[in-house]
């Protein structure tokens, strides 16, 4: 395969950031890694690079699936109703996510974006008297929030083999508010199987009865380990147990901003009351209303993203370089120097790749999962940089 120039920059554009969402969910590296460092000060919207392969923000390269998309379109007709009165409404959307997980409505509740829904579980449950406690490094948003509100954030780092410390962590959680895991870990890409988190909720259940478990499982539709499970359909019978997932990810749906959290009663009513009312758009909720009526794409979309995964994989392993065992839509690479080198020369060469992720920022890189074409395209880059 020859890698010209014109192949490399020709690509499409993607989605643009807000500066303040960015830097609360990500960390100000983030704002930097993606405007550079006089990004924050200028107060404009970032723009990708023209052309650029963007391997960064763990997106999906081919957007919403065909008949989401004409429902995201369709939904412009109903632009003047609130979402409760247009079909499909929020409360359609929501007895779909029940029907799936196979609860009752009560049992869900819609974000904008599961990213509001994180910030929500954090404001109902950690306080100056109630801890955190998180992984490092983890997916960040609950710890900004957590910090703004003057609670204590008690991250405990990953094993030496990159996951999540359960012991530590279960040790950690006594008198906590809430208890942030992600699972698959974001910059990782490890899961953890059913065992070891079913065992993990049970420690803390005995342990620390009072401590909410947040499972955030923004990535659960790529996972191919098969010892793992989700929490969704056992989260409403479980004391204490919140599960989120998101339409950002495998549904290709990130810029219209909805995701969905599954849990006893109680805790949706709590996670309601802090809701802003109405806060999915018209097109948002026709969009994932429709995504989720063909069974048929969630495999196919898993399967074309494990192969373009594998193969970007088997680059690194090949050239020597150690990658952490992914089940998501990015990969965690030992590249053996430090993230914002390698981004800088790969932003060069036109492919964009994850920001830092401390402490581990100066030996990893988090490279996001494309079209099998970009990965391919993105590959050569890669080899050019590192070699
Ligand atoms: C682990 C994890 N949780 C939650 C989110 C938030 O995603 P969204 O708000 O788009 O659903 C992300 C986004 O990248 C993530 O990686």
């Amino acid at each position: 395969m020859s890698l010209s120039r014109r192949a490399l920059f020709a690509g499409g554009s993607s989605s643009s950031a807000n500066f303040a969402q960015l830097v609360a969910a990500r960390g100000r590296e983030a704002l930097v890694a993606e405007l550079g460092p006089f990004g924050g000060e200028s107060g404009l919207i970032p723009r990708p690079h023209q052309g650029e392969i963007r391997l960064t923000s763990n997106e999906n390269p081919l957007g919403p699936p065909p008949p989401a998309m004409a429902a995201i379109r369709d939904g412009f007709a109903g632009a003047g109703r609130y979402p409760s009165n247009v079909q499909p409404s929020m409360s359609d959307l929501t007895s779909a996510v029940a029907d799936r997980l196979g609860c009752a409505p009560a049992n869900i509740v819609l974000g904008a974006g599961s990213g509001e829904l994180l910030k929500r579980v954090a404001q109902a449950y950690v306080s100056p008297s109630r801890h955190l406690v998180t992984a490092s490094p983890t997916y960040l948003a609950t710890s900004g929030v957590a910090r703004y509100l003057g609670a204590e954030v008690q991250a405990v780092p990953l094993t030496a083999a990159g996951m999540l410390d359960l012991d530590a962590m279960a040790d950690a959680a006594r008198g906590a508010g809430l208890v942030f895991l992600c699972n698959p870990n974001n910059p990782t890409g490890t899961v953890h199987s059913a065992s070891d988190v079913n065992a993990f909720v049970r420690t803390v259940q005995r342990t620390s009865p009072e401590t909410v478990i947040h499972v955030d499982e923004a990535y659960h539709e790529y996972v191919t380990d098969p010892s793992y499970e989700s929490m969704a359909e056992a989260a409403p019978e479980m004391p204490n147990v919140f599960v989120s997932r998101t339409f950002s990810k495998l549904f290709g749906m990130a810029g219209m901003r909805i995701g969905y959290g599954v849990a006893g009663g109680a805790t949706i009513e709590k996670l309601q009351s802090l809701a802003l009312t109405m806060n999915i758009s018209v097109p948002s909720v026709s969009g994932a209303y429709t995504a989720l009526q063909d069974p048929a794409y969630e495999p196919r979309e898993k399967r074309r993203n494990t192969e373009a995964r594998q193969f970007t994989v088997d680059f690194f392993n090949d050239h020597g370089y150690e990658v952490l065992d992914s089940n998501t839509n990015f990969i965690f690479a030992n590249i053996g120097r430090p993230a914002a080198e390698f981004r800088s020369a790969c932003r060069e060469h036109g492919v964009g790749v994850g920001r830092d992720f401390p402490p581990m920022e100066k030996t990893h890189a988090r490279i996001s999962i494309g079209t099998m074409d970009e990965m391919q395209r993105a590959c050569l880059v890669f080899q050019e940089v590192l070699a």
